[in-house]
């Protein structure tokens, strides 16, 4: 039986992106198809959005949603059935989703994704003649109140399905906003909305979605401990069974080195040493002089704390020593772009760093880097070592979350059996990391080995056939009331 799922993101690429978040709500519902799901999703009218969305006609007006006048657009984009949530007066802005051209959160946030739950309850309750969805999945904070609408309509719903994506990310505010947010009195409980003394959004869909599931099984369980839980620990254990981890994949399609048009020379497993035009290419672009003696380590991150790039500009002294070239995509912190651009300017022809976003630079890192670092603090799922997987590059990453659960640590005893992909380090500290750079040195001059690595990886499969199969078989637990 064909279900129908609702899915609700404040990001989904190709519209919008500012992290794996998109990747994933855009990725996803594709993917679910072949599932006998049919998935809408539906997302902020961004000016962006509105700009690609293809075929849009309103489908239901609110007058008023928090304050203006709002239309629910339909149309599609990327393959996608989406509803477009088109309210100027909370989305027709500058800067990126969450904050302004200053980098400080909009105010009004919480009302701007209390909109986006709302609207997504009123769509599970049948608000639009026709559509009638059997799940709605709430993705991160921004969507986290929508099980909560729901669970307080108090009528036959929809099952929900909450995914954590990153729970450092909460969505707090202030007990105050309890009526605006059109909540009832009796959310304000342990067991309904209130976090810490505020309203959370994400431990509303965490405490009230029928399941929650998180990015992978290694986050899973970290999420549940004090360490890992970022105070939600009790609640995640609380909910026991109803939590569970589902590894994400990558889009296959936008990510193949055999097809990318971001590649100079397109390749598979079995031409491999067409790599070396990307790695010319990505040498020229990021101003890299070549040494043929020592990998180049590529990155592609946001800079972040929990991204452990700080620890990278601590190794960078071991690193360069080794002989190795670093090439460095990435946005975010202020002090750690400064950073990493004085590193940069420091060491010309070692260190090639592009600040800012880019699409086709990450691809070309993905095809032109021999190791792609990623030595985060904590890593719900990371995509970035997926994209490395397949293409070629070897991942070198700190044991944690999804890294720990998509990379096989090419030790001894795995190369003998011949299943290691990559490499992986014990935490993000300066010691662990060089420590993997050691055996990163070590491995580059068995270059039979790195390729059987290299091969490994390249034959792993981290498309989302296997993800979305399990989403699926939850959908149908949840729609099953
Ligand atoms: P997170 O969502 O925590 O940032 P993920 O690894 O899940 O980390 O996803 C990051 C996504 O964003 C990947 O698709 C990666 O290629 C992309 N990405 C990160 N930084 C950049 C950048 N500066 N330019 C282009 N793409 C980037
Ligand atoms: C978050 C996490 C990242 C994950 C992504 C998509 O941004 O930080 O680990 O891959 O969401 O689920």
């Amino acid at each position: 039986m064909t279900l129908t799922a609702l899915s609700v993101a404040s990001e989904v690429f190709p519209l919008i992106k500012t992290g794996g978040l998109a990747d994933v709500a855009g990725a996803l519902p594709l993917a679910l198809t072949a599932e006998g799901i049919a998935s809408h999703v539906l997302l902020p009218g961004y000016p962006s959005v509105l700009a690609a969305l293809e075929g849009a006609r309103t489908v239901l007006d609110f007058n008023p949603l928090f304050g203006g006048t709002a239309h629910l657009l339909a149309g599609r984009a990327g393959g996608l059935e989406l509803f477009v949530l088109d309210a100027p007066h909370l989305y027709a802005r500058p800067g990126n989703p969450y904050s302004g051209p200053d980098g400080a959160d909009w105010p009004d946030n919480p009302q701007r994704f209390a909109a986006l739950a709302q609207v997504a309850a009123r769509l599970g309750l049948g608000a639009l003649p026709g559509f009638q969805p059997d799940v709605v999945h709430a993705h991160d904070w921004q969507a986290g109140l929508a099980p909560a609408y729901l669970h307080y309509a108090g009528t036959r719903r929809p099952g929900t399905v909450m995914t954590v994506h990153n729970l450092a990310f909460q969505g707090q505010c202030d007990r105050a906003w309890l009526e605006t947010l059109g909540l009832p009195p009796e959310a304000w409980s342990i067991d309904g909305v209130e976090s810490y003394g505020g309203i959370g959004f994400l431990k509303a869909g965490l405490q009230l979605a029928d399941r929650v599931t998180t990015v992978s099984p290694t986050y899973a369980a970290e999420i549940r401990t004090p360490a890992g839980g970022m105070g939600l620990d009790g609640l995640l254990r609380y909910r026991g069974s109803a939590v569970s981890g589902i590894l994400n994949g990558i889009d296959t399609a936008v990510w193949d080195p055999a097809g990318d048009p971001f590649l100079p020379s397109p390749y598979t497993a079995a031409t491999l040493q067409a790599r070396e035009a990307s790695r010319a290419a990505l040498r020229a672009r990021l101003g890299l002089v070549d040494d043929p003696a020592a990998p180049v380590i590529g990155i592609v991150s946001r800079l972040s704390w929990q991204k452990g790039m700080d620890t990278v500009l601590e190794a960078l002294p071991a690193l360069l020593a080794r002989g190795m070239r670093l090439a460095v995509l990435g946005a975010g912190d202020q002090g750690l772009q400064n950073a990493f651009a004085h590193a940069a300017a420091t060491h010309p022809g070692q260190i090639g760093l592009h600040l800012g976003y880019d699409e086709g630079l990450a691809h070309l890192i993905q095809a032109g880097c021999d190791a792609l670092l990623v030595p985060s603090r904590f890593e719900p799922c990371g995509l970035t070592q997926l994209c490395a997987l397949r293409y070629g590059a070897m991942p070198v990453v700190a044991r944690v979350g999804g890294l720990a659960d998509t990379v096989i640590d090419a030790n001894e005893m795995a190369l003998a059996a011949g299943v290691g992909t990559g490499i992986q380090f014990a935490s993000a500290t300066r010691d662990a990391l060089e420590a993997a750079l050691d055996r990163v040195a070590t491995l580059w001059r068995d270059r039979e080995a790195w390729a059987r690595i290299q091969h490994n990886g390249m034959a792993s499969d981290v498309s989302w056939a296997g993800p979305a199969r399990r989403y699926a078989a939850l959908y149908r637990e949840v729609s099953v009331r």
